[in-house]
């Protein structure tokens, strides 16, 4: 081949490589109460649900019940999601059994789902309730001992950040993220003393400038609730690490 020739095809070849679309930024999707899109939030049917469209993690939300249990379980109150009333916390395991949620389902304790998910997925823990650290890391710790579950299976999050000190005194590896849905940067000083490995921001405080600070802080950014292809569009623009969706299947396929 002779010179010109060869210049020209570099030069086709370097121009094809500059228009050429970048490839879309990685999402990390995280099955939100399971699929939640699908089936009744936070069951066992929408864990397998998120299960079965691909998940690489689930995620839950716990709280510690009257009799000493954790249950997954969204609301302070079971009014608007059970045929029951009053607060989730003020009930005994017979009488969370005894409540009945859209679909036929019924509440799950947290060792119910690590058994139903059975490592297929990593799992994180939400602590919703009060008093939630302590018996998660216990649990967590029994089934990681015992079920072939590691210590990377697992994350705990929560908007209470005094559970979440009360993680890491208890497990100095465990990772953590911190919950919030106020402006994602006034969380940074909270993962810092945490030794957290991400901030979960609310999807409308983000924007590419504060997952940039979050980044160069030593953060990853896993945004919360974000559903529509615009805004998982949006979200992959700024560059956050993940999110947490109702329907899966949406970001898996953008
Ligand atoms: O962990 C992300 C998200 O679940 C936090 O909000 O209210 O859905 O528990 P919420
Ligand atoms: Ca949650």
């Amino acid at each position: 081949m002779n010179i010109k020739r060869l210049l020209t095809l570099l030069t086709a070849l370097i121009m094809s490589a500059c228009t050429q679309t970048p490839k879309p930024q990685e999402l990390f999707v995280i099955g939100h109460r399971g699929a939640m899109g699908y089936e009744t939030e936070n069951t066992l049917a929408s864990v397998e649900k998120a299960v079965e469209l691909g998940v690489p993690m689930i995620e839950i939300d716990v709280f510690k019940i009257a009799s000493g249990e954790l249950v997954v379980f969204h609301d302070d109150l079971v009014d608007k999601l059970t045929d029951g009333s009053g607060p989730i916390e003020e009930l005994t395991l017979e009488q969370v059994k005894a409540l009945t949620l859209e679909g036929n389902h019924q509440i799950p304790t947290l060792e119910e789902v690590l058994d139903a998910l059975d490592k297929r997925t990593a799992l994180n823990i939400e602590l919703k309730g009060a008093n939630t650290a302590g018996d998660s890391v216990r649990i967590v710790r029994q089934y990681i001992s015992e079920k072939g579950y590691t210590e990377q299976d697992f994350v705990f999050s929560s908007f209470r950040w005094p559970e979440l000190y009360r993680v890491r005194e208890l497990a100095p590896d465990f990772d953590i993220a911190v919950l919030t849905g106020e402006d994602p940067l006034d969380a940074i000083k909270t993962a810092k003393a945490l030794k957290a490995v991400a901030i979960n921001p609310w999807y409308k405080r983000v924007t590419a400038e504060n997952v940039a600070a979050i980044h160069e802080a030593g953060f990853k950014v896993f945004t919360y609730t974000v559903n529509e292809a615009e805004d998982i569009a949006l979200m992959r623009s700024y560059k956050v690490d993940g999110i947490f969706c109702n329907y899966p299947d949406r970001a898996l396929a953008q």
